[in-house]
């Protein structure tokens, strides 16, 4: 749930509704709908939801590192999170957080490592979408990833007008073969 519409006064109404309507657990997004995704999210509900219901409660909205999650848990005491755009920007953030939960040391994954993922991203969205479609959705991780990654942002600069299959392929090091017969063979 979000916080409410277009103010937080439901917030505690609405998840009293859930838990009795049979949540299992909740997952509070601690933003209302008109506050779209503008930070900052305010975990300072999410302690509020907790004490309203008996299922368990988790923290959503703007985790993008493991400092942000550090915070976010002392201030909403939630020992549970959701992640989303922060795990698309960085998609070993749920392992970095993993590790710094169990005191080990965080080993973040770096350009090189994130590279066959990008490589299985784009052969799953050739697979799946139109020609014109396909460069798009990979431009939109590689925007995402440019949070995080300078590489992402050199890479982006080169693919930002490429809409032809071969050279976005190329580009992301999968040169030869055209990339959707690849992926239809598969
Ligand atoms: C790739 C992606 C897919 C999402 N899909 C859904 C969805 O199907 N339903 C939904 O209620 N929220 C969806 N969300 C919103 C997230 O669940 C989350 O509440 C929101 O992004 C705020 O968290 P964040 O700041 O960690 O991104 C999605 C978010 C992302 C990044």
């Amino acid at each position: 749930m979000r916080l409410g519409f277009d103010s937080p006064d439901g917030a505690l109404v609405c998840a009293t509704a859930l838990a009795e309507g049979g949540a299992a657990h909740i997952v509070v997004h601690a933003r209302t709908k008109t506050d779209g995704y503008k930070p900052p999210a305010h975990w300072e509900w999410i302690p509020r939801v907790q004490d309203v219901v008996k299922v368990p409660v988790f923290a959503n909205g703007d985790i993008w590192s493991v400092e942000d999650w550090q915070r976010c848990r002392e201030i909403s005491g939630a020992e549970d999170i959701m992640l989303g755009r922060g795990l698309v920007a960085r998609p070993d953030l749920a392992l970095q957080i993993a590790a710094a939960r169990a005191g080990e040391e965080v080993v973040e994954m770096t350009w090189a490592q994130l590279q066959p993922m990008l490589r299985d991203f784009w052969t799953q969205s050739v697979a799946q979408l139109t020609e014109r479609q396909a460069p798009g959705r990979l431009k939109q991780w590689l925007a995402m990833l440019t949070r995080n990654y300078p590489e992402a942002v050199e890479l982006f600069t080169l693919m930002r007008r490429e809409t032809d299959l071969e050279q976005v392929a190329r580009l992301i090091g999968m040169p030869g073969r055209h990339a959707r017969s690849m992926a239809l063979q598969d």
